[in-house]
């Protein structure tokens, strides 16, 4: 590694050679070129050193490094020269409010377009929905041109410049999100760098016998280095496949494909593929997507005797995308999806890096605490690995399209007595419906059965009780499921950070078993919780009798109460003790606003007492803003089995 002294020489002259040849290039002396030409220099020189230090450590040791970072740099310019004006427009605008998403005016929303609508043309015309619940944050799964057949749901890209024609058209993104953008709604689309589907078109280069695409991947002529690699490697799909590579016999080689056999992994110790895929990245920003989220970004380098996750020059590769962003596309914002040991995620977290990531560990902890009925692990984890750098929120989500995994830390679950092997078996079993007394109806995923594990698929409301309550026909039942779901959306959307509703959530949908009867669909349970939007049901939304009503205007008035709420501005939970195992409570303050959020887990009536409401600054009473109800000065919190309040002292009701 070199010096900082050597950077700090270096990285201003190579800057002030590629600046000239660029401008060259491109004709920026002729004046042809739009005047702000002298805002993406300052933007370069500004972001420059750091962005030269990160390439240099990531492919400086090449011969023709300055080759590379002219290249990069160049693809940088270029793509800001083709820059929609809008959108220049707001670059600036988040460059002076940096912070914008930390307002507890945004909640997310993600869906399929095929699914919950038909095209991306017709997308806009579910504004109206969009607007009551209040999203702000839009994220559309992957709808790229993929492979026929098994594509692992959109995430084998075939080609990052064109959409899936049963979708729609690249045009159609882009005038989507305008329309989005005039709506006040980011438009949110993955990022799917680690690898690319085999019908790329530097994969089939590749299988032509190309050996610079060939260089994109990792290929192998024997199964020596796999053999090496493999031992330290985890299966992420066992079903699939066991181990990482896969044989390629026309090509006689053995490729490296974490994912599925067809999704093969791109090689970034390759700058061609880092500037490649930096130019699919910004060709995509300006059509208007704002912010990426980083699928399996925690795969993305390689080294040899690691389990090749979570690698510093992952960090390194999404730090110098990030730089390059602030660059030429500054309005763009990363949000990591990093599903993995706690102590792994928030590394991705920070200003140079992802802003926004997953929470998958509060995400998991939730089902914990509902499965158990306690919150002593999840009060743990959250009061001392909530706090985020400044500048960065999570992503607080229920369900998402992938399976659940209980990826908490074990030495967090030992200190509260819990040992974490017998217990990932308890909540597998308890979610699989396994369990004697299981109100879930979740499904296994990718079992492996060396090691016994498993992850689980299902929707929110089959996970919290409603599937197995509705066959039972059983009120109470229906009552405590619905219940469960309004809790952990109360979690959801105070938690701190930007709350993100997996569409069909909102009004309870369930698990739909169809997905068997397709054969490219049935080797993947988390098919049963990507169902179809059934809008010819939306009438149900308008009936006040019907669950779904309930379910839909209960997250709606709860969003509402969100947004005007200046104490849920993000800046991260405190987490309070409640005197109960049961309650999960914290507090969240902004300026001089403070709110106490108190969550039953338990199907009984538990109590907070009044002591230590004092503690907290809470014994003179409060206003429930959830019911509208008062808690009188000096009287204990007494919560019904399963509910929840947000109690605000300073509202009189
Ligand atoms: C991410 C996606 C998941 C996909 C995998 C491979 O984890 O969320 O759905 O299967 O990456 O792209």
């Amino acid at each position: 590694m070199v010096s900082n002294d050597w950077i700090t020489a270096h990285a201003p002259r190579a800057l002030a050679r590629i600046l000239s040849r660029l401008k060259q290039d491109l004709a920026i002396e002729d004046g042809s070129h739009p005047k702000e030409w002298a805002v993406f220099e300052d933007r370069l020189k500004h972001h420059w050193q750091q962005l030269f230090t990160l390439l240099h450590h990531l492919y400086g040791w090449q011969y023709d490094f300055y080759y590379h970072l002219e290249k990069i740099t160049h693809a940088a310019a270029k793509c800001w020269l083709e820059r929609p004006a809008y959108l220049k427009v707001l670059d600036d605008e988040r460059e002076r409010d940096p912070d914008w998403f930390q307002n507890q005016s945004m909640v997310g929303g993600v869906l399929y377009v095929d699914l919950f609508s038909t095209r991306l043309s017709k997308l806009h015309e579910h504004m109206a929905y969009f607007k009551k619940l209040g999203i702000t944050y839009l994220h559309l799964m992957p709808l790229f041109a993929v492979p026929h057949g098994d594509n692992d749901g959109g995430y084998a890209v075939s080609d990052y410049r064109s959409i899936n024609p049963d979708i729609g058209t690249m045009e159609e993104l882009a005038q989507l999100a305008r329309i989005l953008h005039q709506e006040g709604i980011s438009l949110v689309l993955d990022f799917v760098f680690n690898h690319t589907s085999d019908e790329h078109r530097w994969a089939r280069r590749a299988q032509a016998g190309d050996p610079d695409f060939q260089a994109y991947y990792h290929l192998f002529d024997d199964r020596r280095l796999p053999d090496q690699y493999q031992r330290h490697l985890r299966d992420i799909f066992p079903t699939v496949r066991r181990g990482s590579f896969t044989w390629h016999d026309p090509l006689k080689k053995w490729v490296w494909t974490t994912f599925n056999s067809y999704q093969w992994d791109l090689n970034y110790s390759n700058p061609d593929v880092f500037c490649a895929m930096l130019k699919e990245m910004l060709f995509l920003s300006n059509q208007g997507v704002t912010i990426f989220r980083l699928d399996a970004v925690a795969f993305i380098w390689k080294r040899l005797g690691t389990d090749c996750e979570n690698q510093p020059e992952a960090h390194m590769v999404v730090q110098a995308f990030n730089a390059l962003a602030r660059i030429a596309a500054p309005a763009l914002l990363f949000k990591s999806e990093a599903i993995v040991h706690p102590d792994e995620v928030i590394k991705y977290i920070g200003q140079n890096e992802c802003r926004l990531s997953y929470n998958p560990t509060l995400m998991a902890l939730l089902w914990e605490a509902l499965a158990t009925r306690e919150v002593k692990l999840l009060a743990h984890v959250m009061r001392h690995r909530s706090r985020l750098p400044q500048g960065c929120a999570w992503v607080n989500y229920l369900r998402c399209h992938d399976d659940i995994g209980w990826t908490f830390d074990d030495s967090d679950a030992r200190s509260v007595g819990i040992d974490p092997v017998g217990h990932r078996q308890f909540l597998n079993s308890f979610y699989t419906g396994r369990y004697e007394n299981s109100f879930a109806r979740g499904i296994s995923f990718q079992f492996n059965p060396d090691t016994g594990d498993l992850r689980i698929s299902g929707t929110l409301a089959s996970l919290a009780g409603l599937e197995q309550a509705l066959e039972q026909a059983d009120q109470r039942l229906i009552e405590y499921a619905v219940r469960r779901i309004n809790l952990l959306r109360s979690i959801m959307l105070s938690a701190g950070g930007i709350p993100l509703i997996y569409l069909g959530d909102e009004w309870g949908a369930l698990n739909d078993y169809t997905y068997l009867s397709d054969p490219a669909k049935a080797g993947d349970s988390r098919w049963v919780h990507r169902s179809k939007r059934r809008w010819e049901a939306r009438d149900d939304l308008t009936d006040a009798d019907t669950l779904e009503w309930r379910f839909y205007n209960e997250l709606v008035k709860l969003i509402g109460i969100r947004k005007t709420l200046a104490a849920l501005y993000n800046g991260g939970m405190q987490v309070v003790d409640a005197g109960n195992p049961h309650l999960f409570a914290y507090a969240r303050q902004h300026h001089a606003r403070r709110v106490l959020i108190v969550n039953n887990f338990s199907d009984n009536p538990q109590l907070m007492p009044v002591e230590l409401l004092k503690e907290i600054g809470f014994g003179n009473g409060a206003a429930d803003l959830v019911s509208g109800r008062r808690l009188a000065p000096g009287a204990p919190l007494d919560l019904d089995g399963y509910r929840y309040v947000w109690l605000d002292p300073q509202t009189t009701l």
